[in-house]
């Protein structure tokens, strides 16, 4: 489970006219617990207006960088106004240790690896991340990035991209609100656009992986254009910042059916403390209910998005009505969304140390 830490802003840059990259400063006891891999996010908790907000952000920095997250405006969205708008250097805000799936691994420079991702928006924090680990360490690997944006004043650290471009890193800029002179480049990422991209780079249909980060739109496009490619789906990464609306189906793993009904006797443990409630299977999620008991579970998007409330069921059985976070593996090991799960038999205990 991630622990917060109360982190010094470090430093706040404008990105865009809409964004901001923040930096943290490590004290040298944390720098162990503050250790990602490149796709990783960290989950920020501030009060704002009396309401414990926590918002997940993703890595943008590299290993040899301060700690950097950037956080784009969303119309009337509390955190990312916030923090555009009012946070300071000096600052001290609460910061939750790294975590989430959606990583690129093993990183070692005797690899030479081919990785492609697609991003769009605020979807490029994790994707910078990965480009500037492998520039840094994996310098054989080749990678190609699809990045749209609206336009070209939207693109986040374009200055920075571009400073990184080699044999081995490429970008294709597509913008959605702009014309370009290739055709190919403007335009949606859905399907079609999909296709043509990835038939415009064929060398790179054998990569060993392909990050996709950005609205669930492009997102599931991509991934089925790539599955229709006949690229498996273990090499197909994906992370939602919010909970998809429109494809409720994609849930990266099976969500149990519930042939259970009625009220079942939970126990939840977290950080050594136990609490024991009744609950229908009917109800309202686990971890609101721990909520209620005064528990200080984790939790952050509540929307099955991130994974910050995982948890592992100990006895019993548990549904979740949906799961954008977790691998099948995890899933066929127990783990559980607690926002999202719900009691499946008379007696379930949950764990969130594990
Ligand atoms: C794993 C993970 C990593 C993330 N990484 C980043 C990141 O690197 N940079 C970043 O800027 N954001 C990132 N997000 C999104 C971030 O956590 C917040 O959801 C976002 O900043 C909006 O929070 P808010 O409090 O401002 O908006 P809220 O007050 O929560 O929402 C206000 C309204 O905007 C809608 N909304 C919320 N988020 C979005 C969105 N992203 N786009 C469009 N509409 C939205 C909501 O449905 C609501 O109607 C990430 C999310 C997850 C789950
Ligand atoms: S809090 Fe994000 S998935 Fe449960």
């Amino acid at each position: 489970m991630s622990q917060f830490y109360s982190l010094k802003v470090n430093q706040i840059k404008k990105e865009t006219h809409d964004s901001v990259s923040v930096s943290f400063e490590i004290e040298s006891k944390l720098v162990n617990d503050f250790k990602f891999i490149p796709g990783q996010y960290i989950t920020i908790k501030i009060n704002i207006n009396g309401e414990d907000c926590r918002r997940s952000y993703s890595i943008c920095s590299s290993s040899n960088e301060k700690l950097t997250v950037a956080i784009k405006k969303v119309p009337n969205g509390k955190m990312s106004n916030f923090i555009n708008n009012k946070l300071k250097t000096g600052d001290f805000i609460d910061v939750s240790t790294p975590e989430g799936n959606f990583k690129l691994e093993n990183i070692d420079s005797s690899n030479n690896r081919k990785f492609v991702a697609f991003a769009a928006g605020s979807g490029i924090t994790p994707i910078l991340s990965m480009i500037k680990e492998i520039n840094l360490k994996e310098k054989n690997t080749q990678f190609l990035l699809f990045y749209s944006n609206k336009t070209s004043n939207d693109v986040m650290f374009k200055s920075e991209i571009n400073s990184l471009l080699n044999d081995n890193f490429s970008v294709k800029y597509i913008y959605t609100r702009e014309e370009t002179d290739l055709e190919l480049y403007n335009g949606r990422i859905d399907e079609n656009k999909t296709t043509q991209l990835l038939k415009s780079e064929m060398s790179f249909l054998n990569a060993d992986g392909f990050y996709l980060c950005g609205p669930e739109e492009m997102i599931f496009s991509a991934k089925k254009v790539l599955e229709s490619f006949d690229i498996s789906n273990e090499k197909i990464n994906f992370e939602l910042f919010t909970t998809p609306v429109l494809e409720k189906q994609e849930s990266i793993s099976s969500v149990n059916e519930n042939d259970f009904s009625g009220s079942s006797n939970v126990t939840v443990i977290c950080d050594d403390e136990e609490v024991e409630f009744s609950l229908d299977t009917s109800g309202e999620s686990i971890l609101d209910a721990a909520m209620e008991q005064d528990l200080d579970v984790p939790f952050s998007c509540k929307g099955a998005v991130c994974c910050t409330c995982k948890a592992k069921v100990k006895t019993g059985k548990v549904t979740m009505d949906a799961n954008y976070a977790l691998s099948e593996q995890e899933v066929d090991e127990g783990y559980i969304l607690a926002c999202q799960a719900h009691p499946a038999s008379t007696d379930v205990t949950i764990d969130f140390d594990y």
